[in-house]
């Protein structure tokens, strides 16, 4: 697919922006408040990295139209969206855990077209392109190639206010954990995503996402060669809750075992 070079520019003077803010504050002293639900937090260097992001592609695209997390919309008639978390993965970084990233994905005409997920504690850049397939650090990457959950490395993470609902969170965890099927929790889904793109993990998912947490970690793990859906294996949308992202080879039978069909 033909892609504007500019754009691309513009996505990785932003994203190294918001990472050189996240590099600045780690491990220092910074504001924390709190936003809806117990431990939902922000931090100064949230809205720091936000600003440097909106700020870069302002600049190049004022016509553009901007979701994201800290600010909300900045509603512009065009086709063009960006789509900014300035730092996925907030309660580790206020932690001091290095699992943390800024994740900027860029939508046209509602199909992503670029993914930019980049993580400067651990020098993890991750890229993908409509078409032209997920890197990290310049290397193509691609999905694992397990063929069953029994011996699936899972990852997932829970919603700050628990959901209280048929098959979730703790429920579908608990039929995996019961089974003896790893279940990782890093805290960043954007990451998480991303290490299901590089063939670390084999299968993620997630009932409470926003559109931020998962816009350009979603084409990621589509260009390493994996299939992204929501709970029904309906085709994803990042303007809705659920997630299940995996290798492709253990997505149906993930399905059957979220939605309480088959007992692993
Ligand atoms: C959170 C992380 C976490 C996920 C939460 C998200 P934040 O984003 O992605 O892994 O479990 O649902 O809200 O608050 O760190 O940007
Ligand atoms: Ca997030
Ligand atoms: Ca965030």
């Amino acid at each position: 697919m033909y892609l504007c070079p500019m754009l691309k520019s513009t996505l990785l003077k932003a994203t190294e922006a918001g990472a050189n803010e996240i590099k600045r504050f780690f491990n220092s002293e910074f504001k924390i408040s709190n936003k809806e639900g117990k431990n939902n937090l922000v931090t100064e260097a949230d809205h720091a990295a936000e600003k440097a992001i909106i700020d870069i592609i302002r600049l190049d695209y004022p016509g553009h139209f901007i979701l994201s997390e800290e600010t909300g919309e900045i509603i512009m008639d065009s086709e063009y969206k960006w789509i900014i978390d300035p730092i996925d993965g907030t309660v580790n970084f206020a932690n001091g855990i290095p699992i943390c990233c800024v994740s900027i994905g860029l939508e046209k005409a509602g199909a992503m077209l670029l993914g930019a997920v980049y993580n400067p504690l651990m020098n993890e850049y991750f890229l993908a392109e409509k078409g032209g397939g997920a890197t990290l650090n310049d290397k193509k990457i691609k999905v694992s190639n397990k063929t069953d959950v029994t011996h699936a490395c899972l990852v997932t993470g829970f919603p700050y206010t628990y959901l209280d609902m048929p098959n979730g969170p703790l429920q579908v965890f608990e039929r995996f954990i019961r089974n003896g099927v790893p279940v990782r929790r890093l805290g960043s889904a954007a990451i998480d995503l991303c290490w299901v793109a590089a063939g670390r993990f084999d299968g993620f998912y997630e009932h409470k996402l926003q559109a931020w947490d998962s816009a350009a970690g979603y084409l990621m793990v589509e260009e390493a060669g994996g299939r992204v859906s929501d709970f029904k294996g309906h085709e994803y949308s990042p303007y809705q809750p659920h997630i299940l992202a995996t290798n492709g080879k253990i997505h149906d039978e993930m399905l059957e075992i979220i939605n309480n069909r088959k007992a692993l």
